[in-house]
């Protein structure tokens, strides 16, 4: 079956699940690259709703992982949810980098090509397509309270790899028929 036969586009408004849910509970996998050669991380935090008047989502990448190098590389990436009974399935890409590895291959996931040429799978429910606006050094100066900065120098103390702040704008939202 074909993209368009699986996934029907919606607005960003019709989005019905919660994003606390989704982006804390299910979590999601961040997908950058073509058909010749995509990878994908699992993403856990970030959200969802309007930046500078337009839909937009934003995500935690640590600045070392090579999800975000493609990131940066196209300047587009998705955002794959997906039921519960694949997020065993989903969770494998969050266990190994694609830099050196042959994740891709291994993962028990079916990929599969948007009509904008971005990467995602079929047995996800949802998918959004972003197209990257922001990153932003997620360093513990920019942030206001201790207890914040506290938690970044210990989460970071021995990876001395911090998370940047990716934001996106929506380019398309699509929902599984
Ligand atoms: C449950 C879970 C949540 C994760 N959340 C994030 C996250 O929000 N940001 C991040 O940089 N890494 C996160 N990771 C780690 C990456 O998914 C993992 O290091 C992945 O292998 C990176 O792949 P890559 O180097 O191929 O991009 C998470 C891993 C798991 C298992």
């Amino acid at each position: 079956m074909s993209f368009e036969q699986l996934f029907k586009e919606i607005s960003p408004e019709a989005i019905s699940d919660n994003v606390f849910t989704l982006t804390g509970k299910d979590l999601y996998a961040i997908t950058a690259g073509k058909q010749e050669h995509y990878n994908s991380m699992v993403g856990s935090g970030g959200g969802f709703g309007l930046i500078f008047r337009k839909p937009a989502t934003w995500c935690f990448i640590r600045e070392d992982r090579y999800t975000l190098e493609l990131i940066q590389k196209e300047q587009t990436y998705t955002l794959s949810y997906f039921p519960q009974k694949y997020k065993e399935k989903m969770l494998f890409l969050g266990s190994k980098t694609g830099r050196d590895s042959d994740k891709m291959r291994e993962v028990e996931l079916t990929s599969i090509q948007t009509p904008s040429s971005d990467m995602s799978f079929r047995e996800a429910k949802l998918v959004i397509e972003c197209s990257l606006t922001a990153l932003i050094p997620g360093l513990p100066d920019y942030f206001c309270k201790q207890e914040t900065k506290n938690y970044i120098n210990e989460a970071y103390r021995e990876e001395k790899a911090y998370r940047k702040i990716v934001f996106g704008d929506i380019t398309h939202v699509w929902a599984k028929k």
